[in-house]
């Protein structure tokens, strides 16, 4: 028998399967051999249960979608008080790699823009880097609920071309945001970016944040309870950059994308969900993913407020 979320999941798909506009991210060269057709969906509920749709096995690279997740680590490694010394809660307004810091103290205005990120990176607990990395790549394989493998490929391209983010990791050591040499934590930034995940593990990822930090499968707590709140705060005001306010409006619910062509929303409470599909508009959002996400709050009335 057809369950209802699969049967309306697989008439979105042919509804927006359709949508042709946007280009692949190509500022990471490694990123343009991704098929442009590619589009998976992906809806985890409470007890666990995935629905899914199209291209929802097809793995692509994480990028910003790890954000709020390694905020959620540096908050638990931290402390609160530790961490929002030295990244903001404001959302910038701004495209995702601006170099947004507060004038005064150099902040980075919030997690989600790159700023904030390397910043939220740099401060996850380990005596090395190398152990830095294993904490991240455990925890965000955790979220997934289970071991999240690298693409070599893709990270070795974008740290052979991320100047832009090297001068972004200067900047934060310059207002002693950071400490030390910058650069091994830049580089566990790229990583992160290029975990390989599908959209139901993104689903998966949404749905432990919406179950209060516990993965609704493995049982396992991901992060401490109190701090779901702040990541999914930050998510809904910042996650989407310069189209956090569009989103807010037209969606409504916590949620982040990535250049990869991936987002997730969550509906704290009642699913988490994963979308894919690689064609990006000017503000590095997935089309599909966007249309998706709206055309799902809109027919099952989720948007929070
Ligand atoms: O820092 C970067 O440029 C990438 N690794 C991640 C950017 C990203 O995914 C922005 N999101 N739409």
């Amino acid at each position: 028998m057809q369950l209802p979320i699969q049967t309306y999941l697989a008439d979105l798909y042919q509804r927006l399967f359709p949508l042709q506009e946007g280009e692949l991210a190509s500022y990471i060269p490694e990123l343009t051999r991704a098929n442009p057709d590619w589009f998976g969906l992906c809806i985890v509920t409470m007890d666990g249960f995935a629905y899914t749709e199209g291209d929802w096995g097809q793995p692509f690279t994480i990028q910003s979608v790890s954000k709020p997740f390694v905020y959620a680590l540096a908050l638990a490694d931290r402390g609160v008080d530790e961490v929002m010394a030295k990244v903001g809660v404001e959302p910038s307004g701004d495209a995702f790699n601006s170099i947004s810091l507060d004038p005064q103290t150099g902040a980075p205005r919030n997690p989600m823009i790159n700023a904030g990120a390397i910043a939220s990176t740099s401060l996850v607990a380990g005596a090395t880097s190398t152990q830095q990395w294993q904490r991240l790549q455990a925890t965000l394989s955790a979220f997934a609920g289970h071991e999240l493998a690298l693409d070599e490929a893709v990270y070795h391209s974008e740290s052979e071309t991320g100047f832009r983010n090297r001068a972004i990791a200067w900047m934060l050591r310059n207002f002693g945001i950071t400490e030390g040499d910058p650069m091994p934590s830049l580089e566990n930034y790229f990583r992160q970016c290029s975990l390989l995940v599908d959209c139901r593990d993104l689903a998966y990822m949404a749905a432990t944040l919406a179950n209060g930090g516990i993965h609704p499968l493995s049982g396992q707590r991901c992060m401490p309870a109190e701090h779901v709140e702040r990541v999914l705060s930050v998510m809904a005001t910042c996650g989407m950059y310069d189209y956090a306010g569009s989103w807010l409006y037209e969606v409504g619910m916590p949620a982040k994308s990535g250049v990869g062509g991936g987002i997730l929303a969550v509906l704290p409470g009642r699913f988490g969900i994963g979308v894919f599909s690689p064609r990006l508009d000017d503000k590095g959002n997935s089309v599909r993913g966007i249309a998706a996400c709206k055309q799902i709050a809109h027919d099952f009335g989720l948007n929070i407020f």
